[in-house]
């Protein structure tokens, strides 16, 4: 007989206001709001059989055993599900990525959304889709929007509450009819040199401008509400650029310094720029890697993806995709 097997798939998401920096380490709760896009490309599909005879978890990525802080990470979410659920047995996990890891592409989003969907199944906990998403929140914290699809605001919650940890979740945004596309241009699919976890260590710790940068998201973030609701592509763009660009120059202002822009990057930046004058509505954003994802109308995506491949042949047109579900369970 095969041990029953639950099967969840996630989907990567993007900021277009960025979480950047932790107030609380251990319960993952950011200084302030973010609003992603949940998109329809790179799933993560993460299967999970519990293995009563087992001592250790098991878990395999992308057909290789996970190891070092990978293992350390995802054994400690376990941990976490398993005192939950007031359960014992080891969890053999075994995770797909079509998403090339570490390298600001968003894996760890979809990988987290996965396993905390799959581990909350396999564990018999049963939870809401946002007691899930504060649960996947703990794994990674962009995770907890992975959860939903299209666009989400992640609550960052409130610190002087009794408990915090209950009011840092993420919900969708469904007050917008906006129809964006994000075009992934992927200059470098490596691993980053420096983790996002320790970059917004460092950041909050010893950049000048990171304060400055939280106080700036709370207002984008109102603002980008009211353009999502009025449905006004120019302004949604000019605020994630404008977001994305920020979150970058505070980092670059830490010491050491954090620096994921590439010259690549820069010149996919101006390239970006160079449309704009022409008329095309197109605003970059980047995360914890040297790839530019481009915003646009989801009409304009062709031509924008069309124009980048001018740059690098490995340009990918992402649209909104759906939040994270259970593929089957089997028995
Ligand atoms: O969830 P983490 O710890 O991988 O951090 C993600 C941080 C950014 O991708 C740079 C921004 C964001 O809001 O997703």
């Amino acid at each position: 007989m095969t041990a029953r097997e639950t099967v969840a798939v996630a989907h990567p998401n993007i900021a277009l206001i960025k979480y950047w920096g932790k107030r609380d380490e251990h319960l993952v709760l950011p200084f302030n709001d973010s609003l992603s896009l949940t998109l329809d490309v790179f799933p993560t599909t993460t299967r999970i059989r519990l293995d009563p005879d087992a001592t250790v978890d098991q878990f395999v990525i992308d057909g290789r055993a996970a190891r070092g802080e990978v293992l350390h990470r995802a054994t400690e979410f376990l941990a976490l599900v398993r005192e939950r659920a007031a359960r014992q047995e080891r969890a053999v996990v075994d995770t797909r990525n079509t998403v090339p890891l570490g390298a600001g592409l968003a894996s760890s989003a979809s990988g987290f959304a996965a396993l905390a969907m799959a581990a909350a199944q396999a564990y018999g906990l049963s939870l809401s889709a946002t007691q899930l998403s504060r649960l996947a929140r703990r794994g990674s914290g962009s995770a907890a929007r992975s959860v939903f699809g299209g666009f989400v605001l992640w609550h960052a919650g409130d610190p002087d509450a009794p408990d915090p940890d209950l009011s840092s979740y993420a919900e969708a945004v469904t007050d917008t009819r906006l129809d964006t596309a994000l075009v992934a241009v992927v200059l470098d699919a490596g691993p980053k040199a420096v983790s996002s976890r320790e970059a917004m260590r460092c950041t909050v710790a010893t950049s000048p401008l990171y304060q400055g940068w939280v106080t700036d998201s709370r207002a984008d973030l109102v603002r980008m509400r009211t353009a999502l609701r009025n449905g006004d592509m120019a302004c949604v763009g000019e605020i994630a650029e404008r977001n994305a660009l920020g979150m970058h120059r505070a980092m670059e202002a830490a010491w050491p310094a954090v620096r994921y822009r590439s010259p690549a990057s820069h010149t996919v930046l101006h390239h970006v720029r160079r449309l704009r004058k022409e008329g095309v509505g197109a605003w970059a954003t980047m995360d914890a890697g040297p790839n530019v994802k481009v915003l646009c109308a989801s009409a304009d995506a062709e031509q924008v993806a069309e124009r980048m491949r001018e740059v690098t042949a490995r340009v990918v047109v992402a649209r909104s995709g759906p939040g994270a579900r259970l593929a089957a369970v089997t028995s």
